[in-house]
């Protein structure tokens, strides 16, 4: 009962942080494309930069830029943070009700170290809070001044953060932590400096005096960070769903890569925005993904091994089904009982019967191949037990 309703409120977390961030991602897109498409005023009018005509959902609308601020403010003036600090909030909510609450089964990996649960949970907290002082004061360091090189130095602390993770948590828990870290840095930029530096802005103007150009820099530039982060986090935020990264054994560089693809990909929208094409940028992005793709394929040379031999020496169902009893049917079956798992199959992988096992033969080889599974080693599985399953997929995966 109580794992059943921790899914849901798991579910109702998880639907609102996607909710939030797609809103939040969306105003930010919408910003950048449209400070970078603002043209020329066709009339003169006092302090407007630029403006922009568009069509959308049966409206003509008509937006002006200001140079600085207007002669008079409006009396009702749209800010944007609440997407920003909702998409946080749920987030970290759902870190501490997936990885943090109960068991540590996400968290943890006894196949990576032997850490204790209040131990990874206290890395995990000084990852997303430590990580934020180090960026801030990095932003506020004389580098602040060299956008490039502060990016470079910002690139190189992510991937050893990244690395220091891989071996210390679990795999799933390591990327997901890197993700927080960088959705931290965005919140917190948003929060600590992009606001205040607009709320001193709106402050100036109604006494009169000139803004604080120096806070309109740091903001500029954090800002310039969130529209990079995007893609990187955002690929983050669906890792979980594809072990073929995160449980690589170089997850980390992995990571890197990723988050070098999402900030070209990134870059030449900003120059597209602003009029210039750089027709290879993308096809370099997607040929990443590729190379990425096929540097991690599998290594076969293991897998044809294991066809030589008589069928006899093949790895028979009977022992493979006394594994999977004893190894994974707590969680994945149509009644599960261990107490990690709700009600239900985690992802609806039941292996209750032959045919189910037989179904998800595939799945079932990658899972304990690559170590996810059983998670967290709970039920204690050994590797002759794994190298036997992943044989007997291998071979074909007949049940009888
Ligand atoms: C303690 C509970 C538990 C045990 C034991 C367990 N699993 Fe899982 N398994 C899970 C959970 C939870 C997930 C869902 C993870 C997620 O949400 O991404 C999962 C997911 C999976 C998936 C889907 C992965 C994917 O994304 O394709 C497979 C396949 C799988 N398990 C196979 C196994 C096998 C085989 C065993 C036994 C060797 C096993 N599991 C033992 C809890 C368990």
């Amino acid at each position: 009962m109580e794992a059943h309703l921790l899914q849901w409120l798991q579910l109702a977390t998880r639907w609102l942080h996607v909710i939030a961030g797609a809103a939040w991602i969306g105003t930010s897109f919408y910003f950048n494309w449209l400070n970078d498409s603002l043209r020329p005023s066709s009339e003169t009018q006092s302090g407007v930069s630029g403006e922009l005509w568009s069509v959308h959902g049966g409206g003509f609308y008509r937006v002006s830029k200001y140079d600085v601020a207007p002669e008079r403010l409006p009396e009702k003036l749209h800010w944007f943070k609440w997407e920003a600090y909702f998409t946080w909030i749920t987030g970290f909510l759902l870190l501490v009700m997936i990885y943090y609450l109960g068991s540590g089964a996400f968290l943890l990996d006894p196949r990576v170290s032997q850490i204790g649960r209040g131990a990874a949970i206290v890395v995990g907290l000084v990852t997303l809070f430590g990580g934020w002082v180090v960026y801030n004061a990095l932003c506020r360091s004389p580098l602040g001044k060299r956008p490039v090189w502060l990016a470079a130095v910002l690139f190189a602390f992510t991937v050893l953060v990244a690395y220091a993770l891989s071996k210390t948590l679990s795999p799933r828990a390591s990327y997901m932590h890197v993700g927080a870290m960088l959705g931290t840095w965005m919140a917190a930029n948003v929060s600590d400096v992009i606001i205040p530096s607009q709320r001193a802005m709106v402050r100036a103007m109604a006494e009169g005096v000139a803004p604080d150009t120096e806070k309109g820099k740091q903001a500029a530039l954090r800002s310039l960070h969130n529209n990079y982060l995007t893609l990187p986090v955002l690929y983050i935020m669906v890792s979980n769903h594809y072990p073929v990264t995160y449980a690589h054994p170089r997850g980390w560089l992995i990571l890197a890569a990723m988050f070098l693809i999402g900030v070209i990909a990134r870059h030449y929208y900003n120059l597209r925005h602003r009029g210039r094409h750089v027709a290879w940028l993308l096809p370099a992005a997607a040929l990443g993904v590729v190379g990425l793709a096929l540097a991690t394929l599998p290594d076969t040379s293991l897998r044809d091994q294991s066809f030589v031999g008589s069928r006899d020496e093949r790895a028979a169902y009977p022992v493979v089904r006394a594994i999977l009893e004893q190894r994974c049917v707590t969680c994945h079956s149509a009644t599960p009982t261990h107490p990690t798992v709700g009600g239900a199959a985690p992802l609806g992988v039941e292996l209750d019967t032959a045919q189910q096992a037989v179904t998800h033969a595939e799945r079932i080889a990658r899972a304990v191949e690559s170590g996810i599974m059983p998670l967290a080693n709970l039920t204690g599985m050994t590797q002759e037990e794994r190298d036997l399953v992943v044989r007997w997929v291998n071979e074909g995966a007949a049940s009888e």
